[in-house]
């Protein structure tokens, strides 16, 4: 079985958390166009999704499921998204699209995040992924400069301008020993939008796409 056949089945295995008259909570990835897919067979029955990239609004919209602004939604009952590196406690390293920020306000909104992967991305102890940053364009020497204080190596994402219009950071060789203290340090750098580090709100169910089938993974 393909790593992209994996993900196809995690993706696929997450419409069965979808309640009918909701609004979806949409993350960005490869292996969330396999639930944007999955998701399009019923668009019919839901209300419509908040998206978290312009990669995955484009995607929705040209299935034909209706994109809404997150400002004029009240509440979301599933976050569905995929991850670049998981551990046994829901915490997750993300942000490999450069779409980080965005993911983890519409998950802070969700009740309940739905992780979907292939088993690749299940690891002991996060950090082998570099860990992306975005940061603000002028304060991105400077932050930089605070993250190797933090005992990481950061490398500018060349190219890549975020859909807030800012750069990113990849920090390689951070030993993230405890995820949410080191997700809070870094945000605390002025000139840091966000990190890719979601621990203080993690994952609540993860699907994993495996040869065998889908692993499902509660706290
Ligand atoms: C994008 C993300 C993605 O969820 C993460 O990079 C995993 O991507 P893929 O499903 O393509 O392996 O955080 O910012």
């Amino acid at each position: 079985m393909t790593q992209d056949e994996m993900k196809k089945a995690a993706g696929w295995a997450a419409l069965q958390y979808v309640k009918p008259d909701t609004i979806v909570g949409v993350g960005t990835g490869s292996t969330v166009n396999h639930f944007i897919d999955a998701l399009a067979t019923m668009k019919d029955d839901i209300e419509g999704a908040v998206s978290s990239s312009e990669a995955s609004t484009k995607k929705l919209k040209e299935l034909g499921i209706e994109v809404f602004d997150l400002n004029s939604v009240d509440s979301i009952d599933v976050y569905v998204d995929g991850a670049d590196e998981i551990n046994d406690r829901m915490d997750m390293i993300k942000g490999g699209g450069a779409a980080l920020t965005r993911e983890k306000i519409v998950a802070a909104v969700a009740k309940q995040f739905i992780c979907i992967v292939d088993n690749t991305k299940q690891v002991p102890i996060l950090g082998n992924f570099p860990l992306p940053v975005e940061v603000i364009p002028m304060a991105r020497s400077y932050v930089a400069r605070e993250l190797v204080k933090l005992g990481g190596d950061p490398v500018y994402r060349q190219g890549v301008i975020t859909d807030n219009g800012n750069v990113i950071l990849d920090v390689y060789n951070m030993q993230i020993l405890d995820p949410k203290v080191m997700e809070t340090k870094i945000n605390a750098i002025v000139g840091v939008v966000t990190n890719g580090l979601f621990a203080n709100r993690g994952a609540d169910v993860l699907l994993v796409g495996t040869p065998d089938g889908v692993n499902t993974v509660t706290l």
